[in-house]
């Protein structure tokens, strides 16, 4: 290392880097760069050419030309651009009459920050997201502050997140009534507060079900299994019930049948034979009526079981306006479904075939190793006999060999 640093290279490129680094100073302060100076869009910006009192003339430039928008230069050597638009933004300089730069500034031009428009969403009673847009497009950097409480409670924090234009709370207080957010926007210009209340439990809506599976029953042209899961942002447990409801209708039908299932699965009995069906779910917060139902989930297709379902007639494909993406609705793909069984018409039919399988199974295991055993045991038994007779056979000719002496 040492000897690195006192190379002559390393020595000269550290020297230049300072030397770089002093002159930029050194412009910065020469230039009076104070940054960036905001502008109402549409209005006379002036611009003054630094803080003291300027010798005229002075000459201004534009991001170092010196043709300039739509202005005029007071007795004191401030600029004032008239109406000025997003063209007029740029950096500015002012020069003495022997071409010294005197000041500099970076002209942004927008408007200061209005109203925003709020909107929460409460997939769940642990959690609060709300989203803003803006009323007013003001070209400008922004900041945003965002502050949360109940009624009587605390303010506090809803974390922020600038890319998506939104915030969160967790664990907000479910059980008070009336909560408050506020955004406060500001820019260079100036800065607004937007105020919004709400009620928790009104806003709460779960997410669409997930996962949701629609099968036809093979040897049932009328029937179909429905099944899915709970949302994954509500909370699988015995204290937040949801309540659930699905719709189906042949496809092309204008009118839906509705169900209110209990639990999944659950069966249709009433499909229209041969028709691909259109099946979706959403669900409810059980105990809160106020609360919203969720987004349907997304549209499923699929055709009850046909005695021909193997095979497709050429005209129901011209029919279907959609794709029919779901091999589930044509192929009996589940071997249970071969069974006896199915005059059952419930679906522990399947689960009681599967336990009927499996103990089968294990009985005829049994069997094979138990006639397995018994061969091996009899087998033993027959070679330690032939044994037993050899040794006997041997001991024989051995008295017999042993005997004469
Ligand atoms: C801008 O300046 C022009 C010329 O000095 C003047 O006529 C006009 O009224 C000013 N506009 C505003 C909005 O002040
Ligand atoms: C204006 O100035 C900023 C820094 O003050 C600089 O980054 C930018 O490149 C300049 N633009 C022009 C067009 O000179
Ligand atoms: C001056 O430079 C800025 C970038 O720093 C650019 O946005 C602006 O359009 C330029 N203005 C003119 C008049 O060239
Ligand atoms: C955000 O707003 C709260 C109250 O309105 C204030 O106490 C806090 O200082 C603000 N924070 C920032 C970073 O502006
Ligand atoms: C509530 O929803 C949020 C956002 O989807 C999620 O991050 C959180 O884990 C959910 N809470 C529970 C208890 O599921």
């Amino acid at each position: 290392m040492p000897g690195l640093l006192s190379s002559p290279v390393c020595l000269t490129v550290i020297w230049f880097l300072s030397w770089s680094l002093c002159t930029g100073q050194a412009q910065i302060q020469t230039d009076e760069v104070s940054g960036v100076q905001y502008g109402h869009i549409q209005s006379n910006v002036t611009l003054a050419c630094g803080k003291s009192q300027i010798r005229v003339p002075v000459a201004w430039h534009l991001n170092h030309s010196s043709a300039l928008p739509r202005h005029r230069v007071t007795p004191d050597g401030a600029l004032v651009l008239l109406h000025a638009d997003h063209s007029a933004q740029g950096n500015y300089s002012c020069h003495d009459d022997r071409g010294l730069l005197l000041h500099s500034v970076r002209l942004r031009l927008g408007r200061p920050p209005g109203l925003l428009k709020v909107s929460c969403q409460v997939p769940n009673h642990t959690h609060v997201r709300c989203s803003w847009t803006e009323l007013v497009k003001t070209f400008l950097p922004a900041k945003y502050n965002a502050t949360f409480r109940g009624t009587g409670l605390e303010w506090r924090p809803c974390v922020l997140d600038l890319a998506h234009k939104h915030c969160d709370v967790d664990h907000p207080a479910f059980w008070q009534t009336i909560h408050t957010l506020r955004i406060t926007e500001s820019n260079g210009l100036g800065s607004e507060t937007t105020s919004v209340r709400f009620r928790l439990h009104e806003l709460l809506k779960p997410d669409p079900p997930e996962s949701l599976l629609v099968k036809a029953l093979e040897g049932h042209s009328q029937r179909l299994i429905v099944s899915w899961n709970f949302p994954a942002s509500w909370p699988v447990h015995d204290a937040f019930p949801l309540k659930f409801q699905i719709r189906y209708r042949p496809q092309g039908s204008a009118f839906w049948s509705e169900v209110f299932p209990e639990e999944s699965p659950y069966m249709i009995f009433d499909a229209l034979a041969g028709y691909l069906h259109q099946v979706q779910i959403r669900a409810h917060d059980e105990v809160n009526s106020e609360s919203q139902w969720s987004d349907w989930s997304p549209l499923l297709l699929v055709r009850p079981w046909e005695v021909s379902s193997t095979t497709e007639t050429p005209e129901e494909q011209t029919e279907e306006t959609f794709p029919d993406f779901f091999p589930l609705s044509t192929k009996p793909e589940i071997s249970t479904a071969k069974t006896h069984n199915s005059v059952h018409p419930e679906d522990e039919g399947n689960l009681g075939l599967v336990i009927l399988l499996v103990l089968f199974s294990v009985v005829i295991l049994i069997t094979v190793l138990s006639l397995i055993f018994v061969v091996w045991v009899r087998q033993r038994r027959r070679d330690h006999v032939t044994k037993q007779e050899l040794t006997s056979m041997v001991d024989f000719n051995h008295l017999l060999l042993v005997g004469p002496f």
